[in-house]
């Protein structure tokens, strides 16, 4: 298992180009299997999580090709069940049932499991799934749904931690070969919902109110080939104006959309990290000394869960107590016990986590637990003195597309280390 081995300390400059967004790219690609046409997707970050998705098309059956970042699909003929462990080993797969029910009339793929940052359950995928006149079965494992005809309905989507981002994918990728219209109350607002949304459009679906919590979808027969740019990743912007402001330096970023940023610009600006817009560029640097903030994690446009983790390593490093609370994924504070050892003071409540910041850090060997974890881990590393060796860093690239090369090319002192 790589490891990368940081030696921090030293402020971070210069410009980076922020890749496709990976949360978008997933349902994205497995929109693909809805259409028995080719389809060209630009912008897919070459992570091993869309490599995962890609080797999941092919074992259906379709043909795939990856080159520069783009993607062409070819879903001419599929079968309606996955590999067992393909699809519980990553559980972004989930959204290949939406389009094998619609298609095929039948899906059965394994249930996913719960992970590190909590029990992430289906059931408001399935009483989508249901509320189309689908029948759904669980043996040995599998979740297996099929349905003589989709029907469009009116459905409640909202679960206990608000809406379901891809819950609200998967339905509405059904429903784009249901028969009437479907409407989605407590629909997921997030930017990645509205980019599968633009692209079904695209394949000659009918959806209207994406980035709204109603979501409307008028059924058509037949979805055709089509072409799509996938957004930027807003969490990998997010991380890299964290980071800038963790080390005290002053980072460009490219392609980064700002109106997706806005929670967490906000957030940053009251810990003391000005974000302004430079043409298409956003600049990130520090406005004097960092300062505590209190924040809650939200369904968008509120805080995002997905940048909770790097946010506590800035909080961190500020004069002051913070409290941050998590509303969407019951455990995710994982590396809080990684960031202690760093030195950093920060202490569980609930789901609050209580920062009390301004402790010095120093470096320390720590372990990634998960994916933003492990970011929150490499920015605490940066601002640390000393060396950081973050293990485990397979997590990371689950997410990042290159991140040590981005941040060397910013001046960060960071190695990869090969595990032979
Ligand atoms: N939930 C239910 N029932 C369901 C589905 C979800 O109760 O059927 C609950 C979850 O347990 C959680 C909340 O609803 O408490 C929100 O979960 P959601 O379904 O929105 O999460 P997701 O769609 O499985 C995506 C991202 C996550 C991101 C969350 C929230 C992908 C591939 N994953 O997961 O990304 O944290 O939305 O924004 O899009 C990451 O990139 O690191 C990551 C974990």
């Amino acid at each position: 298992m790589d490891s990368f081995l940081i030696k921090g300390g030293v402020p971070l400059h210069g410009e980076v180009t922020i890749s496709g967004s990976k949360n978008a790219a997933l349902p994205i690609l497995a929109a693909t299997l809805l259409t028995n046409e080719p389809c060209v997707i630009r912008r897919v970050p070459d992570l091993s999580d869309t490599r995962f998705m890609v080797k999941i098309l092919e074992s259906l059956g379709a043909l795939a090709t990856f080159e520069n970042g783009t993607l062409t699909v070819h879903a001419k003929k599929i079968k309606g069940y996955a590999d067992y462990d393909l699809v519980r080993k990553m559980r972004g797969s989930i959204c290949i049932a939406g389009p094998l029910l619609a298609r095929l009339r039948h899906a059965r793929i394994s249930l996913p499991g719960g992970c590190i940052i909590g029990a992430r359950p289906i059931n408001l995928h399935l009483k989508g799934f249901a509320a189309l006149g689908a029948k759904i079965k669980i043996d040995g494992g599998y979740v297996n749904a099929t349905v003589k005809k989709l029907v469009g309905s009116t459905m409640f989507l909202g679960g206990r931690a608000g809406p379901t981002v891809l819950g609200t994918a998967n339905v509405m990728m059904a429903a784009t070969l249901g028969e009437g219209i479907t409407v989605i109350e407590s629909a997921a607002c997030e930017p990645e919902v509205v980019d599968l949304a633009n692209f079904l459009n695209a394949m000659g679906a009918q959806v209207t109110g994406a980035g709204s919590p109603t979501i409307t979808i008028t059924g058509v027969d037949k979805l055709h080939g089509a072409e799509h740019e996938v957004i930027p990743d807003r969490i990998e912007a997010a991380t890299f104006l964290i980071a800038a402001g963790a080390t005290n330096g002053e980072v460009t970023l490219k392609g980064a959309r700002a109106d997706h940023l806005r929670a967490v610009i906000d957030k940053l600006s009251e810990a003391g990290v000005s974000v302004e817009r430079n043409g298409a560029n956003l600049i990130a640097r520090r406005k004097g000394k960092l300062k505590p903030a209190d924040i809650t994690t939200l369904p968008y446009s509120g805080f995002p869960t997905d940048v909770q983790a790097q946010m506590m390593s800035l909080l961190a490093l500020a004069n002051g107590i913070s409290i941050i609370t998590e509303r969407i994924f019951e455990s995710r504070f994982m590396h809080v016990s990684e960031l202690a050892r760093l030195g950093a003071d920060i202490e569980i409540e609930g789901p609050s986590a209580i920062v009390k910041g301004g402790k010095p850090l120093s470096g320390a060997p720590v372990m990634a637990s998960d994916l933003r974890a492990s970011a929150a881990l490499v920015i605490a590393g940066l601002a640390a003195q000393g060396s950081t060796q973050v293990n485990r860093i397979y997590h990371l690239d689950r997410g990042y597309e290159g991140m040590d090369v981005k941040l060397k090319k910013l001046g960060a002192r960071i190695e990869r280390i090969e595990e032979k």
